[in-house]
């Protein structure tokens, strides 16, 4: 769609800045604050890059005051941040921490009487060690239980002052790398048992919301899910087809159950031929259906999408179909082709059309309207930017600079297509690029940064965590006194 005239951002455009509570607090058992299977999971040799961990992070819990002056001096409009459930309940439940109940409430205090409003989101992959240790986490529907709990008391102690509330963070990331590739606590190889423990936080998620909307009725609240556009790598009808699948697989299969209570009939159908579906439930099946149990919002976290060919096994011509018995994948044992069933649907390939990060991910802008506009056509739901931004190794000058003008043109690259989408008449209420500040990169340590603020640290040593403001942070701050990135 061709606009002579982009639309205006909207008057009251939530521009906003994201962090995770284990990628920033530090404090790791302070305060009486309880493990997390990321405490426990950093701390295994190899798993790690140099082995950082969250132990001090940035140090956030004791810089908070600090944090937020940055964040009222930027003139952010909204702050995304979480809350380590095991601050909270240091077991995942049972005894609540008074202490660390009084540390989010006087965050959120400090940004409310700095016009920040705050974005609170409940899990951002910190599980309490004991549900893990317990229950095996996910996989067991005691967590359920917890969660809601826990939900319970984060409600009742600021569904007042919150407004804005995100229940889980990246579902198709944590699930997948945390129970098929073994990248993430609790380090699991195996799909059949990724699609149970996916099926269990999708019935915490549905089971949260609507508890919120008992609670909270005046606030609104929906996941934050990690999207990306899959792209067919040629017009072929079969690569076409493979996007679909790859669309289901990837995108359909949470965002479905999200907003719709069902789960996709073909990645379904697929997952039940190799025995490897969840076990839904009649009573799951009213859960997740129940309208009150769906989002107000849809979160997104952009960063980038896919390209899928056709399958290897649907081939056309004879050629390929006598290839297709010597087939490496059809070869495979059962039990093995079940471990990767979408080679019956697509297989990912490389986009020559586009450049990449020194991490190996791809840049799509315009990507970007692409998402924003199939899920808003799909659910018809406002859609809320909870993150995107650009992980950059940074050099700080001696002068202490530092001249991050890549960061500056990835975002504005970026905003120009929500820009672009927003004039397409999608709604969008929202923008948090991630991260506010430096902070830990999961896998990646200190080194991978993406804030708007340096903060002194490196993956051997804390330093003196001495906050820096970066190009990027003077460039953001015009865009939000322009409320948009058309100034000069
Ligand atoms: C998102 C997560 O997946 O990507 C963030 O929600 C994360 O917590 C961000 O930090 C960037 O990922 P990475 O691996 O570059 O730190």
């Amino acid at each position: 769609m061709y606009h002579e005239e982009l639309k205006k951002f909207p008057e009251n455009f939530l521009w906003g800045a994201a962090s995770a509570a284990y990628q920033i607090e530090g404090a790791a058992t302070l305060d009486g604050k309880g493990p997390s299977i990321w405490d426990e999971f950093s701390k295994i040799p190899g798993k790690t890059f140099a082995g950082t961990n969250g132990d001090v992070a940035i140090d956030h819990y004791h810089h908070y005051k600090e944090d937020v002056a940055l964040m009222k001096e930027l003139e952010l409009k909204t702050y995304r941040f979480s809350v380590s459930w095991s601050r909270i309940l240091p077991n995942g439940s049972g005894e609540v921490n008074a202490a660390g109940l009084k540390f989010y409430e006087n965050l959120i205090d400090e940004l409310l009487e700095n016009k920040i409003e705050p974005v609170l989101t409940l899990y951002h992959w910190d599980l309490p060690q004991t549900l893990q240790d317990n229950y095996n986490g996910w996989e067991g529907r005691e967590t359920i239980t917890a969660f809601l709990e826990y939900c319970e008391i984060l409600f009742d102690s600021f569904g007042k002052k919150v407004k804005y509330w995100v229940t889980f963070n990246e579902q198709n990331v944590f699930t997948s790398l945390g129970y098929r590739w073994a990248g993430h606590p609790p380090m699991v190889t195996n799909l059949k048992r990724m699609y149970a423990a996916n099926h269990l936080v999708n019935l915490a998620n549905a089971r949260a919301i609507k508890l919120f909307h008992q609670k909270v009725p005046q606030g609104f609240i929906g996941p934050s899910f990690g999207y990306g556009p899959i792209y067919p790598a040629t017009s072929n009808p079969e690569d076409v087809l493979a996007a679909e699948n790859a669309d289901s697989f990837n995108n359909r299969w949470w965002m479905d159950v999200y907003c719709h209570g069902r789960y996709p009939k073909f990645a379904l159908n697929t997952l039940k031929k190799f025995q490897i579906a969840p076990t839904i439930t009649a009573e799951d099946e009213l859960v997740l259906q129940d309208k009150d149990s769906h989002p107000d919002f849809l979160g997104i976290n952009y960063y980038h999408g896919g390209t899928v060919a056709q399958n290897r096994i649907e081939k056309p011509t004879a050629n390929q179909r006598e290839f297709s018995k010597t087939d490496p994948y059809l070869m495979q044992e059962k039990d093995l082709q079940s471990q990767n069933p979408e080679t019956l649907m697509f297989q990912n390939v490389e986009n020559p059309y586009l450049k990449k990060t020194d991490w190996g991910w791809e840049i799509d802008p315009v990507g970007f309207r692409v998402a924003l506009r199939r899920v808003y056509a799909e659910y018809n739901l406002p859609l809320f930017i909870t993150e995107n931004g650009l992980g950059a190794k940074d050099e700080l000058t001696e002068d202490k600079k530092v001249h991050d003008s890549y960061r500056i043109n990835y975002l504005q690259t970026h905003l120009v297509e929500v820009q672009k989408a927003i004039s397409d008449g999608v709604d969008i209420i929202g923008y948090c690029a991630w991260s506010f500040s430096d902070l830990l990169s999961w896998l990646n340590g200190y080194q991978k940064r993406y804030g708007f603020v340096y903060v002194d640290r490196n993956d051997q040593e804390e330093k003196n965590l001495e906050r820096i403001k970066k190009d990027s942070f003077y460039w953001y701050q015009q865009v939000i006194q322009a409320n948009g990135i058309d100034f000069k």
